[in-house]
């Protein structure tokens, strides 16, 4: 097993795989932050798509990608957010998490949030990001969130997904 990082402090990153600037699932994640936030935690948002592509894809090095792996290291809490592309999460994503090391996750608390353009691929969070997660030797919670576009008006949650949310922070609560 992999040793866990002791430098780990009380806060949470946000990882983005959507390239869209008014990314639906990059708001649902942050109504998380929100949160998490009131509970004194630091908060750090990485959007994958402002990246360097290259470096992305392990062709190179560079600061700022290398700065984004840091503060998923540090963090507590991932927060990862993706949009549904063909059945699964994103391949920015995917090249992210391919440049941690194994165990890049242990000891982490990670919580997938996805969004889809319907309900026909919402187990992509069981069957695509669950998996992610647990390959790095992540955990990841019980209640992650998958909303379509009606389930957010602006930055207002649909019932259901305030409900997905609450049960969210109460699982966070009762870990942290
Ligand atoms: C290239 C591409 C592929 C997509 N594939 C799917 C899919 O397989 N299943 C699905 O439900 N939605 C699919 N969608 C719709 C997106 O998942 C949906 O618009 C999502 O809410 C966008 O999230 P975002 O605002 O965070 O980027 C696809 C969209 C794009 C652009």
């Amino acid at each position: 097993m992999t040793s866990v990082n002791q430098n780990i402090s009380n806060s949470v990153t946000l990882v983005s795989g959507s390239p869209n600037v008014m990314s639906s699932s990059r708001r649902i994640g942050a109504l998380i932050l929100d949160k998490l936030s009131e509970r004194k935690f630091e908060t750090n948002i990485i959007d994958l798509s402002t990246l360097n592509s290259e470096a992305l894809l392990g062709r190179k090095d560079d600061t700022d990608v290398s700065s984004a792996l840091g503060k998923v290291d540090e963090a507590r809490i991932i927060v990862i957010t993706s949009p549904i592309y063909r059945a699964t999460y994103t391949g920015l994503l995917k090249v992210f998490f391919d440049l941690m090391p194994q165990g890049g996750l242990t000891g982490k608390i990670c919580v997938p949030v996805a969004t889809g353009g319907g309900n026909m691929h919402q187990l992509a969070v069981d069957h695509g990001l669950r998996p992610l997660v647990a390959s790095l030797e992540g955990l990841t919670v019980a209640n992650a969130i998958f909303a379509t576009s009606n389930d957010l008006t602006e930055d207002t949650p649909s019932d259901a997904l305030r409900n997905m949310l609450d049960n969210v922070m109460y699982e966070l609560d009762a870990l942290i």
